[in-house]
């Protein structure tokens, strides 16, 4: 019987990695990272300060001195910058959400993550969670390749289109997953090991038991 699990959910953009992770965090009381939210408050907050992301120096520059925290809200972990948690409305509008991929893709702003993403294991511990549900593109073959369990969630492409159109969110999602899956540092891929799920067909509860029950099994 395992006393802390590490659940690594990764997948393409409107693969439905939030709605999923969102709901097995409530289900098993586990501590919810989105470390897209992450790389956007990043995002967010270079270009607050003028940067773009053609100023890969700048941008490298800037990194050392962004004094990132968490503060824990509910059962979520959100990225603080300077004491600053980012605003939702911030991070997912249109201007994050076109220059993200790019800044993702700059090896040093992967690197300033890398530490800070495996400290949220940490986090989770701290605040009593039994576990931790972290979603994003690399968690399973970068972050934690050896976390308790790994699922790699896909659906068709016009299915995605669909979802992201039901949230009323504008989404070049196509050409965010080809910069993600392209990029040389930590691409988006399916780790060798972990568990596919095309979620094409199923519902966001039949998504949330497969994976449930599987961890069910682990908690024992
Ligand atoms: O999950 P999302 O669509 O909100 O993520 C926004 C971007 O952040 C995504 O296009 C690529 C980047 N990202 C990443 O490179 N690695 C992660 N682990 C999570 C997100």
């Amino acid at each position: 019987m395992a006393s802390f699990l590490i659940v690594a959910i990764d997948g393409g953009a409107a693969s439905g990695k939030s709605s999923t992770s969102r709901a097995l965090s409530e289900r098993f009381n586990f501590l919810h990272v989105d470390t897209g939210s992450y790389y956007r408050a990043i995002t967010a907050e270079l270009l607050r300060r003028g940067l773009g992301i053609e100023q890969v120096d700048a941008v490298k520059a800037a990194l050392p001195g962004l004094d990132l925290g968490t503060q824990v809200e509910g059962r979520s972990a959100r990225m603080q910058i300077a004491g600053r948690v980012v605003p939702e409305a911030e991070i997912r509008g249109a201007e994050v959400t076109a220059a993200v991929s790019h800044f993702a893709a700059i090896p040093e702003v992967r690197a300033a993550l890398l530490a800070y993403q495996r400290g949220q294991a940490d986090v989770a511990r701290r605040h009593g969670f039994r576990g931790l549900v972290m979603e994003g593109r690399d968690i399973g073959s970068v972050i934690f390749p050896n976390a308790d369990l790994r699922f790699f969630l896909h659906a068709d492409p016009v299915e995605r289109a669909r979802r992201r159109a039901l949230e009323g969110r504008a989404d070049a999602i196509a050409e965010r997953d080809r910069l993600d899956s392209s990029r040389k540092t930590a691409p988006l891929t399916l780790p060798p090991g972990a568990i596919a799920i095309d979620s094409t067909h199923l519902t966001l509860e039949q998504v949330v038991d497969t994976i449930g029950a599987t961890i069910a099994e682990k908690l024992g």
